[in-house]
């Protein structure tokens, strides 16, 4: 495994983060819980020590589950959670409030069954909440012992202004980047830019799409969001480009006797300096395969290859 030291934070995280958005088990298809209990105890064995989840997540099922599956382990771990997005009645709204980040983060540390986060991190923005009173009230956990470092997720360029006071105190800022989707790439390296802060991307597979294993019928049943158009990386135009994508992974995996998934991760650890690529997995052999992308690196007209056509299709 590759570690990385956090740029503003006394802690050292695996370069790959284990994802915890399919452990919600809710609109990925099929899912079981000892098969996410295995994922993490694979985990420790690859040496992956940093979690991403959020409260959101099947509505508290995957905290609840990340909390069951560290057990005593939780004290080797970097645990990076989120608060502000809530979902009633199957609709989504934004609350970044000091009220209601106070009562999210009793509400995370009792399903994680521990203490403290390590990371806690602004999911979404609502845009209304100003960000001085955000951080003011994230000072207060941290001095109160429940958190120990900040993060802000999906800050879009022209949100930046209102964050640039606080340089320094976000550890890390997540977004989506992959080889199949570079249109958050500005955002994301502003914001790192900016805040000074390490990267997380999120998607990092594409939602599987860059493990190579669709074709053009690529298609899920009804209850997988992947079914629904938003998520594009499976449908019409944008599929067809990614399997171009893929067809040009193929040459460079081989090369390296490499699996597609891992030179997915590769390529977010080379193309973006200091980075950590959160992986959302499902089963242990997935997480092992995308750990295989540790301990080599892609050759810089390999990289430039890479970026090209992503960037084209
Ligand atoms: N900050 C945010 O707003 C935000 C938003 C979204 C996600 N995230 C975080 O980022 C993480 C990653 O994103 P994501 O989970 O949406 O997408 P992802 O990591 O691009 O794709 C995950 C999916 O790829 C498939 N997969 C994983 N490893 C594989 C392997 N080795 N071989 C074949 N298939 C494999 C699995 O689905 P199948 O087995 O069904 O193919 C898995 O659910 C999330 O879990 C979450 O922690 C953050």
């Amino acid at each position: 495994m590759e570690y990385l030291k956090l740029r503003n934070a006394d802690l050292t995280v695996s370069r790959i983060c284990m994802g915890g958005c399919p452990m919600g088990m809710y609109g990925w298809g099929k899912t079981y819980e000892k098969d996410f209990l295995a994922a993490i105890r694979e985990a420790f064995e690859l040496g992956v020590n940093f979690f991403d989840t959020a409260d959101v997540y099947g509505l508290g099922q995957s905290e609840r589950l990340l909390g069951k599956g560290l057990g005593k382990r939780r004290e080797d771990v970097v645990i990076q959670t989120k608060f502000g997005v809530k979902i009633f009645d199957g609709k989504k709204t934004y609350d970044s409030t000091p009220a209601y980040l106070d009562v999210a983060l009793d509400r995370t540390l009792s399903r994680l069954r521990t203490d403290y986060v390590d990371v806690y991190v602004v999911h979404y923005w609502d845009e209304v909440t100003p960000p001085d009173e955000i951080v003011a009230e994230l000072e207060r956990q941290r001095d109160a012992g429940k958190i120990r470092y900040f993060g802000l997720s999906n800050v879009a360029l022209a949100q930046l202004p209102a964050w640039k006071p606080f340089r320094g105190l976000f550890v890390t800022v997540q977004d989506q980047f992959s080889l199949a989707c570079r249109c958050h790439e500005e955002d994301l390296r502003s914001a790192a830019a900016t805040l000074d802060a390490n990267i997380a991307t999120w998607g990092s597979l594409g939602q599987g799409v860059l493990t190579g294993k669709y074709d053009e019928n690529a298609s899920f049943p009804a209850d997988d969001r992947r079914s629904r158009d938003v998520y594009v990386n499976f449908h019409g135009e944008k599929l067809k480009r990614n399997l171009k994508i893929v067809e040009a992974m193929k040459p460079i995996a081989e090369a390296h006797g490499q699996t597609l998934s891992s030179v997915a991760i590769r390529f977010i650890l080379d193309a973006l300096k200091d980075s950590i690529a959160i992986v959302g997995v499902k089963r242990p052999e997935q997480l092992a395969d995308v750990s295989r992308c540790a301990g080599w690196s892609l050759s810089p007209e390999e990289l430039r290859l890479l970026d090209q056509i992503s960037k084209e299709t």
